[in-house]
This record gives C-alpha cells, sequence and structure tokens, in this order.
C-alpha cells in the first residue's frame, strides 16, 4: 500500500454532521429526506399556482376552439391541483407555502415569447403553444413522480396517493395535447406559408 494513501475521511465527517443536524433538530427532528420532500412540494405549489395565471392567457391565445378548451379544462385541473397540495400540507401539519420555482417560471415566459414570436389565428401559434404546454406538463410529471416516489419511501401513502392522482392527470393533459397536435395542428401549420 501506497504510503500517500489517505483514509476515505470525507465521508465519515459527512456522516457526522447528518447526524449532529439531525440531533440538533429536537424530539421532533424530521429526516432531512422529510425536509426535501417538503421543500419540493413548496416549489410545486409555488408552479401550480403560477399556471393558473398563465394558463387563461394561453387559452385567449390559441387558434383553435380544440386546443382553447383543453387549456380551460387544464385550468380547471390545475386549480384543483392547487387545492391537493394545500391538502397535503395540511397533511403534514403545516400551512401552505409557495417558493418560487424558476424553472416553471422559466418555461412559463417560454410560453409567452412563443405567442409574441407567432401571428394570431395561426396554426403555427397552436404548434408553439402545444409545444409550451409539453415542456411544462414534462416537467410536472417528473416532479410529481418524483415525489409520490418520495412520499412512498417515507411511509407517507395517503400523500404518494394524492400525488399520484394528479400525476395521472399531468399524463393525460400530455397525451391529449400530443393527440390534438397530430391529427390536426400539426397537419394545418404545415399548410401555412409566410
Ligand atoms: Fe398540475
Amino acid at each position: 500500500m501506497s504510503k500517500t494513501m489517505k483514509r476515505p475521511a470525507a465521508k465519515k465527517t459527512s456522516a457526522r454532521k447528518t447526524a449532529a443536524k439531525t440531533m440538533s433538530q429536537g424530539a421532533d427532528a424530521k429526516s432531512l429526506l422529510h425536509e426535501f420532500l417538503v421543500d419540493e412540494l413548496k416549489d410545486i405549489y409555488w408552479a401550480e399556482k403560477h399556471l393558473t395565471k398563465a394558463l387563461p392567457k394561453m387559452a385567449k391565445a390559441a387558434t383553435s376552439d380544440e386546443l382553447r378548451q383543453a387549456f380551460e379544462e387544464h385550468l380547471e385541473q390545475t386549480e384543483e391541483h392547487v387545492s391537493r397540495l394545500e391538502q397535503v400540507f395540511e397533511m403534514l401539519g403545516m400551512k401552505p407555502q409557495a417558493k418560487k420555482c424558476d424553472a416553471m417560471a422559466g418555461l412559463v415566459e417560454e410560453g409567452k415569447s412563443i405567442i409574441e414570436d407567432t401571428e394570431d389565428d395561426t396554426a403555427t401559434r397552436d404548434v408553439g403553444l402545444i409545444l409550451a404546454a409539453q415542456k411544462v406538463e414534462h416537467y410536472e410529471i417528473a416532479t410529481y413522480g418524483g415525489l409520490a416516489q418520495l412520499a412512498k419511501t417515507l411511509g407517507l401513502n395517503d400523500i404518494k396517493d394524492i400525488l399520484g392522482q394528479t400525476l395521472s392527470e399531468e399524463k393525460e393533459t400530455d397525451e391529449r395535447l400530443t393527440e390534438i397536435a397530430e391529427t390536426s395542428i400539426n397537419v394545418d401549420a404545415a399548410g401555412e406559408d409566410e
């Protein structure tokens, strides 16, 4: 063995730090994973509330009635997603708290740019709106999928079920948007000239 070889001290130190942090929080201390889950719930709570403001603008900007209706219906669902998260906070014995989600803020900004960069009453506008909306849905699917799994790991099965319910609705919305794009809007947009 080389004389210069060192013991893996870094790992030990971090384990000790973790233990010290947990102990310093007293008898009611929750695990770091629990704290992480709560933090992420604040993030998605902000994101969902932000979406309730963005979706009416997306519906208004849509060209086709079918897409407008899809956005309007998803707005109703999103309001329900906000209520479900409030219920989750309550189950954790907390008041709902929102923490700015930079990712959702950015995705909504991107949607706004698409509206600005495309012409009113064109199928190309709708193609752009669907793309923006699907990026949002994929972000939400990743978030709810991960958080439901975390809740399960922590033995919070009721919370896992609530998050799973929202996860299913986000997936359905994503599929519906794909269908609208593939059955009509993409084809209409392909025939549009400058
Ligand atoms: Fe949602």
